[in-house]
């Protein structure tokens, strides 16, 4: 089969890429190279320099690649970043979906599985977070991740392409082997951060407020680890070709961890004192994101390989040793 990956030079592309070679699926990668890194990109896979939104050259490749389905990445996510540039995040997210759509209609591709964010959701209360909670986005990249998946309803109907929309809660970690994993130029992440003191990169983590309602005063996050995670990308592209049918999905593990426990337990795996420090509150944190994530491991048969934030962090650490500073894009 003959998958198409947008963004597959990103952190999660790049995993899906390696993961779906690994199980002998043909792989084609579009990325603009705007925030992702070519060596993140497995040399097995037929990599295109291609913008999402050029849609002649999107066709193309559908075409050329005879591609059955596609996995789309492609997006900004910084959500700091889309509030003080809303317009860039609706050009690449929305635009670039809306762009993908119409190829896949024009080469006649019926199959897209495509990442969407816990960020649709807002600030909720009541926890774990089911699909059928209301979504009030309060900030404009989490508004452009429920406009991809509006558009996309509208797709199926006028045009029969069938989506799953994966709404993915903290991905974090990395391959088991290290070779790829978390880089982000600048790093916003709460894990990569804490990880670059004991690299000697940063003298300490801020604690972004700790008067926050939860038990310990730090906000609290659902952490799903990347492996896992794009299991449930492979399990949903085949439900929706088998199927025929489009449907939401959220990913999470449905535990919370708050921030001072992922420093505790990053000061174990790396056996650093990791010093931190409270600073204020970072603008749009909810103080608690938990998942439920029952539908997906009813209907897609999601299982989860790591189920404790340290084997995360773990798989993190080995990864940001043999890469100290990241990838780049010096070959491309
Ligand atoms: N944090 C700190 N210090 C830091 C960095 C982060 O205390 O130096 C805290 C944040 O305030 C937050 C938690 O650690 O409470 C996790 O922050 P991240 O930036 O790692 O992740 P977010 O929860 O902000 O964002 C994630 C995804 C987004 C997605 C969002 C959904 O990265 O893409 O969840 O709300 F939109």
């Amino acid at each position: 089969m003959n998958v198409l990956i947008t963004g597959g030079a990103g952190y999660i592309g790049s995993h899906a890429v390696k993961i779906l070679l690994e199980r002998e699926y043909n792989v084609s990668v579009i990325d603009n190279l705007s925030t992702g890194y070519i060596d993140s990109v497995d040399k097995r896979a037929k990599f295109y320099n291609v913008d999402v939104r050029d849609k002649s050259s999107v066709i193309k490749v559908l075409l050329d690649d005879h591609i059955n389905a596609v996995i789309h990445f492609a997006a900004f996510s910084l959500v700091g970043e889309s509030m003080k540039v809303p317009l860039k995040y609706y050009d690449n997210n929305v635009q670039g979906t809306k762009v993908l759509l119409e190829a896949m209609s024009e080469a006649n591709v019926k199959h897209i599985v495509f990442s969407s964010s816990a960020a649709v959701y807002g600030e909720k209360t009541v926890m774990p977070i089911t699909e059928d909670t209301l979504e009030i986005p309060t900030n404009a990249y989490g508004e452009t991740k429920l406009a991809m998946e509006k558009m996309m309803k509208w797709a199926d109907i006028a045009h029969g392409i069938k989506y799953i929309a994966l709404r993915y809660f903290n991905v974090a970690g990395a391959f088991h082997t290290g070779e790829i994993g978390e880089s982000h130029n600048p790093e916003t992440h709460l894990i990569p951060l804490i990880l670059q003191v004991p690299l000697g990169k940063r003298n300490n983590i801020s604690i972004f407020g700790d008067d926050y309602d939860t038990p310990d005063g730090t906000c609290i996050r659902d952490y799903i680890h990347i492996e896992d995670l794009i299991e449930a990308h492979i399990l949903a592209m085949l439900k929706v070709i088998d199927t025929n049918k489009s449907d939401i999905f959220n990913l999470g593990s449905g535990a919370g961890f708050s921030v001072l426990e992922m420093i505790e337990a990053s000061r174990k795996v790396s056996e650093h004192p990791i010093k931190a420090i409270v600073t204020g509150r970072r603008a749009g944190d909810p103080a608690r994101l938990i998942a439920s994530s029952e539908k997906a491991e009813r209907e897609l048969k999601w299982i989860k390989k790591y189920n404790d934030v340290s084997s995360i962090i773990a798989s993190a650490w080995k990864f940001h040793q043999l890469h100290k500073e990241g990838f780049s894009n010096e070959n491309k």
